[in-house]
């Protein structure tokens, strides 16, 4: 009996071993629990799912535990979002939503929350959110813009209408022949007529200026041409182009504009000058300078040659003016000596013609003015001061041949028709034909009372002399005003452009 026992003790616990130490599906543990489709895999080996799972492709579960197996947490997924934590779920959720393709962000307010949330919300203007109101004024801003942006092309319409498109005659030059030319002060009364006449010449012409007494409109006509150049310039300061010939006639001319700051005439004519004669120097280039009958004074020589001196009084009024002219001429000699720069001198006595200034106090503009308005003529002192008059067309065609010629001394350019201001007070008004009274006024101080040219070297060595009457000069000069005096806004122009008839040399 006690051995049968002992054999009943031995089978049992030879049960008992062989079921603790497990069967051959221990080792899988639960990866082999399912395959993702329900079915158990007990008895594979490890090798034969890896396998299958390569076939098949991790499900999502898989990729659930394969997460929680490297995370080395054999818990379920969803423990970590019960307690609140980024466990792996978050990793895997991340990855899905990584793989999903992405919607564009939606604005907030155009779609409404809910099942809806992709139907789109047209607003009204009740239930606009602030971004709407900002989208709203942003959308009034662009009407705005593009309201301003027609009202700018239309004014670079009218703009564009007012620049010619037919520039004035030009005569073609060829390069060999054709010059670059500087005009300081060419946007002046003078400088634009000498602009017109070499500009016609075929020449290019490059004006600098700074706009003190002069206009952008008197040579407007040219604004645009391939020869042609307008640069905002103060001859105070160093100007460095290439040219090969300059006319250098900056300067207030008028005693109201070169009394105006006479510091300012002084700087002009002496550092501008030298500014001019060095820029000459460096270049190589002709220069002519624009002196003055001022030069003379109030002269005690009568007419005055250039071999007279002056009587100039050097702390008077107009000494700014007379000396600064003088000591223009002194500068140009002395380059000439010592730096053997090539200079003209040109000597210019009154001078009337279009583009003139209206008020500038001068004699000619002042007469024709009052004239046209029925005012009373003003004459300053007894009117029996006596003047002599060029009209604009001579002096230019005067200064192209001083520049062309070989004469290097001083050189008178002026009419020697000399007539007292009374005469002229009276051809004026007679010319108008208005009733005009004639009145004088005290005279003003350092006032020369006589002023007439000696031309005579001007027709030795220039072959030069005046040609237009005084009549028809006038006429040209009277209707000018006419039609300044009409004038009433920008848009009416009054473009005075000289008949190449004018010009002697470009007949
Ligand atoms: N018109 C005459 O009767 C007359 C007589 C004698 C001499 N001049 C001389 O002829 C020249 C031209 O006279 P205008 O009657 O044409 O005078 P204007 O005043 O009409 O012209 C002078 C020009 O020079 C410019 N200017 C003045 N200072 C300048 C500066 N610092 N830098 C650059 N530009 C400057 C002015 O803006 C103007 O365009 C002047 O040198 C003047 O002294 C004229």
């Amino acid at each position: 009996m006690k051995q049968f026992l002992a054999f009943g003790v031995t089978i049992v616990l030879v049960i008992c071993l062989y079921k603790s130490w497990g069967s051959p599906t221990n080792g899988v543990s639960h990866y082999a629990y399912d395959d993702g489709d329900g079915s158990v895999i007990g008895g594979e080996d490890n090798a034969a799912i890896d396998q299958k799972h390569r076939r098949a492709g991790p499900s999502p579960e898989r990729l659930v535990l394969s997460v929680a197996d490297r995370s080395g947490q054999k818990q379920q997924p969803n423990d970590d979002a019960a307690a609140g934590r980024p466990g792996p779920l978050d990793d895997v959720e991340l990855a899905l939503a990584q793989s999903k393709p992405q919607r564009p962000p939606l604005r907030k307010g155009a779609f409404v929350a809910g099942s809806a949330l992709e139907r789109h919300h047209v607003p009204s203007l009740n239930d606009l959110d602030p971004d709407d109101l900002d989208h709203e004024s942003r959308l009034n801003e662009l009407h705005e813009a593009k309201r301003q942006i027609l009202e700018l092309e239309r004014k670079i319409q009218e703009l564009e209408g007012r620049i010619p498109r037919k520039y004035p005659d030009v005569t073609f030059l060829n390069y060999k022949n054709r010059k670059r030319i500087l005009i300081t002060g060419g946007a002046g009364f003078v400088g634009s007529h000498l602009v017109d006449y070499l500009m016609m010449q075929g020449h290019e012409v490059i004006v600098a200026d700074n706009f003190f007494t002069g206009r952008k409109r008197n040579v407007e006509h040219w604004l645009g041409h391939e020869n042609f150049e307008l640069i905002h310039h103060d001859i105070v300061n160093p100007l460095f182009i290439e040219v090969d010939e300059i006319y250098h006639l900056a300067s207030p001319a008028s005693p109201p504009h070169y009394m105006y700051n006479p510091v300012k005439t002084i700087k002009t004519n002496t550092l501008g000058t030298i500014n001019v004669l060095g820029l000459a120097k460096r270049v190589g280039a002709k220069v002519l300078i624009a002196s003055t009958s001022e030069v003379y004074g109030d002269p005690d020589v009568h007419p005055q040659p250039e071999t007279y001196w002056g009587h100039v009084n050097p702390i008077g009024p107009r000494a700014c003016y007379d000396e600064g002219k003088r000591v223009s001429e002194t500068l140009s000699y002395a380059y000439a000596k010592q730096e053997k720069v090539n200079v003209r001198v040109a000597r210019i006595f009154n001078t009337y013609g279009p583009r003139m200034h209206m008020n500038d106090g001068r004699v000619v503009s002042n007469f024709i003015i009052q004239a046209l308005q029925n005012q009373s003529i003003t004459i300053y002192g007894s009117g029996r001061q006596t003047r002599s008059f060029q009209y604009v067309s001579d002096l230019v065609d005067g200064l192209v041949s001083l520049m062309a010629s070989n004469y290097t001394q001083p050189v008178n350019l002026g009419n020697p028709v000399e007539r007292t201001i009374q005469d002229f007070a009276e051809i004026i008004r007679d010319l108008v034909g208005c009733k005009s009274k004639i009145i004088e006024l005290p005279a003003v101080e350092d006032d020369p009372q006589r002023r007439k040219p000696d031309i005579s070297r001007a027709k030795k060595y220039i072959n030069w002399e005046p040609r237009v009457p005084l009549q028809e000069g006038l006429m040209k000069t009277i209707d000018y005003f006419r039609k300044e005096l009409a004038r009433s806004n920008h848009s009416q122009r009054n473009i005075f452009v000289p008949e190449t008839t004018e010009f002697r040399s470009l007949l």
